[in-house]
């Protein structure tokens, strides 16, 4: 099976740095509620930047990382459950502004798992002659659907952009991913409704909840995607362990999506693998949904920690219910 090289990594965060205590402020909340049941610390909140803008300015580093011009991408991905328009895409945008003018353009909405999936489809694309390049940008600006009236969802985002240049090589590479849609009403945000002249019957939003005039900003189960999340982590990684003829301990980094570290914790465990080798942004990103992998990864490329040649697994999990885990060699 083909393999990829990430060629290059780069990120982008939002400068306004928004401490736990600030939500002292309007919140019945603490930080030391946040930091022991999450492990946030702190994470960056967008004021001027949007979904795309920070999108672009990942994908700049990222292509100078890896010493590509923008015109060499035949393929760019885009991931985000907050884009700024309905139409046209990320992708488009993000393509324009940084020149990459031979790239065909792709969004997709996997939530907290798309830079996963992204990265699985830009493989499969890699494996046709055709397409020797790919781009992926996951860009979230999650604050902009956040409830700041729910103390148990909006301390946990963050806004933020990841991305990486992808190339096909003959190395290891192994996945799993999947969904349960039966879990769609545990995580969601819906379009605000622009009503036709022609509707006339009240609209009737089929999997709300308690409040339906709130339900524009993001309703999370804590409790249930919590559960969801510790047992399709572990799972995806041994899966694709497995796919891969590798035991989990053969893994040189696991990069996680940046939910709540205490889920990090319970997978790696059940991995039988020690915290070390988990890579941990939440403490000063938050949770950035499709963002926080790519933006992890680029931080551990940058550490000096991460060597051409090791086993990474990256795994994630979200609204959907999605899920997804990949194996491959740095
Ligand atoms: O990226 C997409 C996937 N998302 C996730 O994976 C998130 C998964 N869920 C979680 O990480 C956790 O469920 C939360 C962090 C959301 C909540 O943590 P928890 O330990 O499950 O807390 P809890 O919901 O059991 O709440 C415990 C208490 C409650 O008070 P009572 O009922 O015991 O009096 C909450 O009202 O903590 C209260 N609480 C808070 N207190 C202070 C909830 N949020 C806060 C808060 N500050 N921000």
């Amino acid at each position: 099976m083909i393999g990829i090289r990430i060629c290059g990594t780069g990120s982008y965060l939002p400068d306004n740095v928004v401490t736990n205590e600030a939500f002292t402020a309007f919140l019945d909340t603490s930080d030391e509620w946040i930091r022991t049941r999450t492990g946030i610390v702190s994470r960056h909140i967008a004021d001027s930047d949007t979904t795309w803008s920070m999108g672009a300015k990942a994908a700049q580093r990222a292509l100078t990382d890896a010493n590509c011009a923008p015109e060499e991408i035949d393929l760019l991905l885009a991931t985000s459950v907050t884009p700024d328009y309905y139409t046209p895409s990320i992708s488009c945008v993000v393509q324009g502004e940084i020149g990459a003018k031979n790239a065909a353009c792709i969004d997709l909405n996997c939530a907290c798992a798309g830079f996963v999936y992204a990265l699985d489809m830009a493989r499969r694309y890699l494996a046709c002659d055709d397409v020797n390049k790919v781009l992926i940008v996951s860009s979230e600006r999650l604050s902009g659907i956040s409830d700041y009236e729910d103390r148990s969802t909006c301390v946990l985002f963050g806004d933020g952009a990841g991305a990486c240049v992808v190339e096909a090589a003959d190395a290891l590479y192994a996945f799993d991913m999947g969904a349960d849609g039966t879990g769609a009403h545990l995580m969601f945000g819906r379009h605000v409704l622009h009503r036709s002249p022609f509707s006339k019957a009240p609209f009737v939003p089929n999997k709300i909840l308690e409040n339906p005039s709130k339900d524009h900003v993001l309703y999370m189960d804590g409790h249930k995607v919590y559960k969801f999340a510790t047992q399709a982590m572990p799972l995806s990684v041994e899966n694709a362990c497995k796919k891969a003829g590798l035991s989990p301990e053969a893994l040189d980094w696991i990069i996680p999506h940046q939910a709540n570290v205490r889920i990090v914790q319970t997978a790696m465990k059940r991995l039988g693998l020690p915290m070390e080798k988990a890579w941990l942004s939440i403490d000063h990103c938050g949770n950035t949904s499709s963002a926080s992998i790519p933006m992890a990864l680029d931080e551990l490329a940058h550490s000096g920690k991460l060597h051409r040649g090791q086993t990474i697994a990256v795994t994630g999990f979200g609204a959907g219910l999605t899920y997804a885990g990949a194996v491959f060699a740095y």
